[in-house]
Formats: structure tokens, C-alpha cells, sequence
């Protein structure tokens, strides 16, 4: 039997960037998955097989940042391929792109399986440490955010911390989302990079839009608990603004959140890295969720049509 790990895709809510200077954050799983399935290889090395759909170009971007994540993998799980020979196949129905966090996804699943493989029994806790290890190969000095978001599912308080404060936030019900794609990878090191500058240089100025992000986690945490859709959707669009004025945004971003809130969207913003990637529009109910997507697909982006909120 193969063994076989889950991981899910992610969509940050309120606060990315922020989070890595320990600003509160709220993050959700999204209904799509990578799997990743492990069987015996002749050769004494890993291979992996990477069959995710992806946006053209990820997987090539990607390649280096994933062959030292899964090396990351392995010493964070003391294992010695060179004993033992294995093929990982990635899968599943997460479509690979920068914002969504597919990174995160495929080292909680790489973890799980791995585990599985070697008899392991490890907690879900001890699963997220690992993946957090793996993406540092891809983000350098990630939060931690969107590997536990990877792990846990559902609808999550995040701060980072010593240790990170991880909160599981109710809500009544899955709630409809879109995601548009820009259909641009990008360098999420290079992008949080960019705000340690930019907030290095102007002080006071940063300072204040942080202030605002915290307060806005806040508000939109108690929103969600309340099922306040209106509130939810305000606080989306304050806080893409935080976002622009951190210059993490770009000229595609902004289109497609104009997009969908003329089409009817309760509220819009980037989502993850930015400068590219992926957004993401608030659209409950199947026929809002349906009438924004349509109109993203107008323009010739492509979309997801997903829930937050969504648990295994
Ligand atoms: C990337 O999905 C989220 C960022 O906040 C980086 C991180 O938290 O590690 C941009």
C-alpha cells in the first residue's frame, strides 16, 4: 500500500506580511488539497514527480526552492534517503500558484506521508513543525502561517509568537469565495523583503498602517464570529488598502479587486505574498459566488470558486 499524506490550500484572510512582524492574523483552509503519495524507489534517492496543475511557469520557478524544502523535510525528520530509496508523487486538486499557499500544502502533505511511510505516529502539531522547517526553503524566514493553516484546516487565529498563537475561530457555516489568479508567480521572499525596506526606511509611517492591521484583526475576528458577512467584507477592503500602502499590491491585483466589487463582491483584497498571485473576493451564496467569477473570467484571469471555513 502507498503511503498517503494530505495538506490544504490556504487563503489569508486579514494580515499577511503583517504577521511576520507579529501582528495578528486570520487565515482559512479552502476545499482544495495536495496530496502526496510515497512508494519504494530502486535507486537509493528521493524523486519526486511533481503532477499538480499549475500555473505556467510555478513549477520551473519553483524547482530549486522545492528540492531544498524537501531536503529540509528530511533533516527535520531525521531521514536518510540514501537508506532508503523513494518516489514522492504530488497530487490533487489545488492548483499550484503563488497566494494559495500550494508550498505549504505540499510539506504538510510530503510530511504526512513520509510519516506513513516510515511507521511514524506523529501529532498534528509535530506535522506542522515539519512543514514550517520546509518551508523555510521556500520563504527563507516564513511566519508560520500558511503551513498551519495546511495542517489544521478550517478558519484560524494566527500570531507569531514564542510559541505562535494558534486559535481555531468558529463560524456558523463554510462561507462562498473566489479567488482570482493574476496569473503571475511570485517571490514571496523577495516581496517581504521589499516591506522590511520600505518599513526600515519610513518609521513612522509603518508604524501607523501596522497600528491599523492589528486593530483591523480584531474587528474581523469578532465579524466572522458573529457571521457579520457586511462587517467581514469591509474589513477585507480596509485591509487591502493597509496592503497597498505597503506596496505589496500591483496593478493586477487592484484590477481584479475592482472587478469584483463592482460584480457584486462584499468585499475584496490581495491575498498572500502579492505583487502577483492571487486574490480573493467574498461572495456567499452559490449565484453572488458564480456572478463574480464569471466576470474575473471575462477578463481572461482565471478563478476558484472555493469556501473558507472548510475543515477535514
Ligand atoms: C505568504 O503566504 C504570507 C506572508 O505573510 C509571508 C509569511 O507569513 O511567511 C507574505
Amino acid at each position: 500500500m502507498k503511503a498517503e499524506g494530505v495538506g490544504f490550500g490556504k487563503v489569508i484572510l486579514f494580515n499577511e506580511h503583517f504577521v511576520v512582524y507579529g501582528i495578528p492574523a486570520i487565515v482559512s483552509a479552502i476545499g482544495k488539497h495536495t496530496t502526496a503519495k510515497i512508494e519504494p524507489y530502486v535507486n537509493p534517492e528521493v524523486k519526486l514527480e511533481d503532477n499538480r496543475g499549475a500555473t505556467p511557469k510555478y513549477k520551473v520557478d519553483k524547482l530549486d526552492q522545492q528540492k531544498e524544502s524537501l531536503n529540509l523535510i528530511l533533516k527535520a525528520m531525521k531521514l536518510d534517503p540514501i537508506k532508503k530509496g523513494m518516489k514522492i508523487v504530488l497530487g490533487g486538486d489545488l492548483y499550484a500558484a503563488s497566494g494559495i499557499g500550494a508550498s505549504a500544502a505540499s510539506c504538510v502533505a510530503i510530511a504526512r506521508a513520509l510519516a506513513q511511510h516510515h511507521d511514524l505516529t506523529l501529532t498534528d502539531e509535530q506535522i506542522n513543525a515539519i512543514a514550517f522547517e520546509g518551508e523555510k526553503g521556500y520563504h527563507g524566514t516564513p511566519s508560520g502561517i500558511d503551513n498551519t493553516a495546511a495542517t489544521y484546516g478550517g478558519l484560524i487565529w494566527f500570531e507569531k509568537g514564542n510559541p505562535d498563537v494558534i486559535e481555531r475561530i468558529p463560524i456558523r457555516n463554510p462561507i462562498e469565495i473566489v479567488m482570482g489568479n493574476t496569473g503571475k508567480v511570485t517571490n514571496t521572499v523577495a516581496a517581504v523583503a521589499g516591506v522590511k525596506e520600505r518599513k526600515e526606511k519610513h518609521p513612522a509611517r509603518y508604524a501607523e498602517v501596522f497600528d491599523r492591521a492589528e486593530n483591523v484583526a480584531y474587528l474581523a475576528k469578532r465579524a466572522l464570529m458573529e457571521h457579520n458577512l457586511d462587517d467581514i467584507g469591509k474589513f477585507m477592503n480596509e485591509d487591502h488598502k493597509l496592503l497597498q500602502q505597503i506596496e505589496v499590491s500591483s496593478r493586477e491585483l487592484d484590477f481584479l479587486v475592482d472587478v469584483a466589487r463592482d460584480n457584486g463582491a462584499i468585499g475584496a483584497k490581495l491575498t498572500g505574498g502579492g505583487l502577483g498571485g492571487n486574490m480573493i473576493a467574498l461572495t456567499p451564496g452559490k449565484a453572488l459566488q458564480e456572478q463574480v467569477a464569471t466576470a474575473i473570467e471575462k477578463e481572461g484571469f482565471q478563478v476558484l470558486k472555493t469556501v473558507i471555513g472548510a475543515v477535514r
